[in-house]
């Protein structure tokens, strides 16, 4: 239910409504976005950055909440851990149960090496699952993995790894079609062609969806493989440290039992890090559309460890998080939404800009709306814009939003606003980590032998920015060829003896940077988690 405020900014909206039908706003020019992103954009805050003080990134700008934990020593640094009494022994160890995690052990399995997966909730718990709108891929026939490659790049600012992003961008038809083999219930018209829309950014229409949960319907469809093929998922478990042998390589990790506090050794030829984004670190005090483990454990393990970041000072805000209610502040409205025709709309019912800009620059121009132009909506936890949802029904015929985004509108239902009638109020959301490890073409961490890195933890496929749609893709497509990698790998790999120095001499270097938070991490559950048994 709305607010009177919040009743009489909508009959503005309604009023303008069939004038702004008419034409469509202008995109912004290169120079208005620079300006507008630099202005606005909150990786250009200097306030929500700190300076790295040891490690392969020393001197560089980190997310102060990140920094606190690179900053911080290993939670076993007074611990006696035996790593000569081993727990498991396997070739390939996944620390992660997202999309990522599960396209790689099915596809080391496939290989016929012995896989194991370690999650610190249960398989599935990933911000996989939250992916709402769609996956790309350029399989149609108006369209090329060239097409998609300049969108991508323009959209990434250019900066994405080239390497990386070609073969994002080259293997995501197949992509599709395993997923498809895989069982997952794409979007098809009666023909039983894929159907396919626009994202912010994007040049054609290759969203491939599942209605509005894509990565749940994904999700569900990797599990089920992944237990079909009986690969052990060691659930309820934290990896709190990699382990080395005495040559440097990675060897395994430490694990967590999260509900004894046990600790149990992991001994691993190869270990794939695919834990995933860091949402729940609320950056800037932003909520988050992010699943309760996004704590950027993997980042931590392997920069511990030595591995370098790439691009961790750019994070994507997503600029569609729920404003109201605040029961599910913060949580996703896909982008979607605005695909299907849903103008973004000011308090006095102005169009302020083309619904599909760039993420970045939609976030942007949106608080700038709410800020310095004083004209957002105000809210009881903020302010925010709005989403003119019933502009859905009008160019897509009555029942398109109930068809095309279902779990939205029962989402917004529940609280007693219907948006096939009314617009809904957004402000943008954290939602995803632009930058990670930095890995090769090939999945392996450019300074650690044998070990791999895939899914959201990675750096340098997007670029400085993602477009929508792309991370489902560099989960599959990432996940699989670190999963095939990783086996091939095993088979050479012969291991010295164990051990967790490394945890000591980052210990000296935070000391003698003085800059040793006195924490420890990765942190495993947000700060908010209840700890009581
Ligand atoms: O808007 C969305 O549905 C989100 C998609 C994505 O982050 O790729």
């Amino acid at each position: 239910m709305f607010t009177p405020d919040m009743l009489e900014s909508i009959k503005k909206v309604e009023a303008t409504r069939a004038e702004r039908m008419k034409t469509e706003p202008r995109r912004m020019t290169a120079e208005e976005k620079e300006t507008l992103l630099k202005a606005y954009h909150p990786d250009f805050r200097e306030a929500g950055f700190a300076e790295i003080k040891i490690g392969p990134n020393k001197g560089e700008k980190v997310p102060t909440e990140l920094g606190h934990l690179l900053h911080s020593n290993s939670r076993l640094l007074n611990e006696n851990i035996d790593l000569n009494k081993v727990d498991y022994d396997v070739d390939v160890l996944v620390i992660g149960a997202g999309g990522a995690g599960a396209s790689a052990a099915i596809e080391a399995h496939e290989a016929g090496a012995n896989v194991m997966i370690v999650s610190k909730l249960r398989i599935g718990d990933a911000n996989t699952m939250m992916a709402e709108g769609g996956i790309q891929a350029a399989d149609k026939p108006n369209d090329s993995p060239v097409q998609h490659y300049l969108d991508a790049f323009g959209g990434g600012h250019f900066a994405a790894r080239p390497e990386l992003l070609r073969r994002l961008v080259m293997e995501a038809p197949d992509a599709i079609a395993w997923l498809n083999k895989l069982g997952v219930m794409f979007d098809k018209d009666e023909e039983g062609n894929m159907v396919t829309t626009h994202g912010g950014g994007t040049s054609r229409k290759r969203m491939h969806a599942c209605k509005d949960y894509s990565g749940a319907e994904i999700m569900r469809t990797l599990r089920d493989e992944v237990i079909n093929r009986q690969i052990p998922v060691v659930e309820f478990t934290s990896a709190v440290e990699l382990i080395k042998d005495t040559n440097g390589r990675v060897a395994g990790a430490v694990l967590l039992n999260m509900e004894t506090d046990d600790y149990m050794v992991a001994k691993a030829k190869t270990v794939i890090i695919a834990t995933g984004g860091a949402g729940r670190l609320h950056y800037q005090n932003f909520p988050t559309s992010n699943h309760y483990g996004a704590t950027a454990d993997g980042l931590v393990l392997g920069y511990r460890a030595g591995a370098p970041l790439l691009y961790q000072d750019t994070i994507q805000y997503h600029p569609t998080g729920v404003a109201y209610p605040s029961q599910i502040f913060g949580a996703l409205v896909t982008e979607k939404v605005r695909s299907l025709g849903a103008m973004l709309v000011n308090a006095e019912g102005e169009a302020f800009m083309h619904p599909l800009e760039t993420r970045d620059v939609s976030a942007a121009s949106i608080i700038r709306e709410c800020s310095d132009r004083g004209k957002g909506v105000t809210t009881p936890l903020g302010s925010g814009v709005w989403l003119d949802t019933p502009m859905i029904e009008i160019l897509g015929g009555e029942g398109t939003i109930e068809k095309r985004i279902p779990a939205m509108l029962r989402m917004y239902l529940n609280y007693g606003i219907d948006m096939r009638k009314q617009p809904i109020l957004i402000y943008p959301t954290l939602h995803y980590q632009n930058g990670g490890l930095e890995i090769g073409g090939d999945g392996f961490t450019k300074t650690i032998d044998n070990l791999l890195v895939a899914g959201e933890a990675v750096g340098g496929i997007h670029g400085r920015n993602r477009l929508m749609g792309n991370s489902l893709l560099d989960i599959i497509v990432f996940g699989r060829n670190a999963g095939k990698a990783a086996a091939a790998k095993a088979k050479d790999v012969e291991l010295a003896e164990l051990t967790l120095s490394h945890i000591e001499d980052y210990a000296k270097a935070l000391k003698e940077a003085g800059a040793d938070t006195g924490d420890v991490s990765p942190l495993l559950l947000p700060k908010y988690a209840r700890h009581e048994r």
